[in-house]
């Protein structure tokens, strides 16, 4: 007997990637496995003034819609921590975490049809935020060692129906940085197209030397590049869901439509809280010195279990290549590491659209803390790769 017909739904949902690690997470929480997967940070710790703000911000009556481009005070104070100029009333929103920010850039500018440039390896997200567009994605590799693009590879990308590229800058998952030569190549594909570019860059805070460059310094793009922040890293706190986008005032008009029609604002009493925070103690926002340090310990226990990795400039994450000496591809070599040590890693595979790219690759973050850390180097001390010549 036939059941009942299944309601339609919209076609552009059958293009989202969502969801590629569940099957992995399904075994990591069956073997109670630590997590080095995901990009939840474990440190730095939320600030306890943060907290006490918050509290006191619902105490105290701020519970109903805040204004659709964002607390007036927490806009002012983001705009000061930005390079460069910025109006917080024309060209600074405040958005639902990063990832609205993301998707309201694009909405704003991609038809269907219109192509949209992202780098590969990628946070999955770009492409979920351009397939909801119905725009489609051009993708652009970047390798290792150093994980820079190959600018041929760029212009041949780019075209008549390019209307947006997006970067990462530090990147998740790389940890690459976009240096000058980089940003001025990007530069001159997008006016040349008239293409804007999105820039997220929720890791600006985390860099160990290289100096960041941010899309409103490069010449030519401040008025086409759209900059996507976000407290959710560097605050500790990524279930307040609090991010900021920043573009010229035509852009943010647009932007702001989009950000009106998605969510209405974002949650007011905890922008209220970061506003009385920064006010209280300016200083609050600084991200950990101690992330490099926890860079470090986490590269040299992957390099223990015989992995290979070259230390991210940036960002929380590291990418290590599993050698070929290992035989095993990334998916197979995680799905073991869960199994036999109880450590969960990302493997390189959910970072393309072509899994055989990133099939020799896992990505681990290190915005742990220290005591967490020593319970991955515990459960990793009698974990041996396919190598069989490796040996602690
Ligand atoms: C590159 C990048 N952009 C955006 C996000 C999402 O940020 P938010 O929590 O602010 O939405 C993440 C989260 O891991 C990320 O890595």
């Amino acid at each position: 007997m036939n059941g009942p017909v299944p309601p339609r739904t919209a076609s552009r949902v059958r293009g989202l990637i969502s969801g590629r690690l569940l099957e992995l997470l399904g075994e990591a929480a069956r073997s109670a496995a630590v997590d080095l997967a995901l990009g939840v940070p474990g440190a730095p710790e939320t600030s306890p003034l943060l907290l006490d703000q918050a509290c006191g911000a619902l105490r105290s009556g701020h519970n109903q819609y805040e204004a659709l481009a964002g607390n007036r005070e927490l806009r002012r104070w983001i705009a000061d921590t930005l390079p460069g100029d910025t109006d917080p009333d024309t060209e600074l929103t405040i958005t639902v975490g990063a990832t609205e920010a993301l998707t309201a850039a694009v909405l704003a500018v991609v038809d269907p049809g219109d192509e949209v440039v992202i780098f590969e390896p990628y946070y999955e997200n770009f492409v979920n935020a351009v397939v909801l567009a119905g725009g489609v994605p051009r993708f652009v590799r970047t390798r290792p060692d150093d994980w820079r693009f190959d600018p041929a590879e760029l212009r041949a990308a780019f075209g008549p129906r390019t209307r947006a590229v997006i970067v990462s800058t530090p990147n998740n998952p790389t940890g690459h940085m976009l240096d000058e030569s980089e940003w001025s190549e990007i530069a001159a594909l997008c006016g040349k197209w008239n293409a804007v570019v999105i820039s997220d860059e929720i890791y600006s805070g985390f860099t160990f030397g290289k100096p960041h460059i941010s899309v409103t310094e490069v010449p030519g793009l401040r008025d086409r590049g759209f900059l996507v922040g976000s407290l959710s890293k560097s605050h500790s706190v990524s279930g307040w869901r609090l991010g900021y986008l920043r573009a010229s005032a035509g852009l943010t008009g647009i932007a702001r439509q989009v950000h009106a029609t998605l969510c209405a604002g974002a949650p007011g009493p905890l922008q209220e809280a970061v506003a009385k925070a920064a006010a209280q103690d300016p200083g609050f926002a600084k991200p950990s010195d101690d992330l490099r340090s926890q860079r470090d310990r986490v590269t040299g226990l992957l390099e223990k279990i015989g992995l290979e990795c070259r230390p991210p400039d940036g960002g929380c994450y590291v990418m290590a290549r599993i050698p070929p000496a290992v035989g095993e591809s990334s998916d197979v070599f995680a799905h073991r590491l869960v199994r036999e040590a109880g450590v969960l890693v990302a493997p390189g595979t959910l970072f393309h659209t072509d899994p055989a790219a990133g099939a020799d690759h896992v990505r681990a973050a290190f915005n742990r803390s220290p005591d967490f850390l020593d319970e991955v180097a515990a459960r990793l001390a009698s974990f041996r790769t396919g190598a069989s010549a490796i040996r602690l």
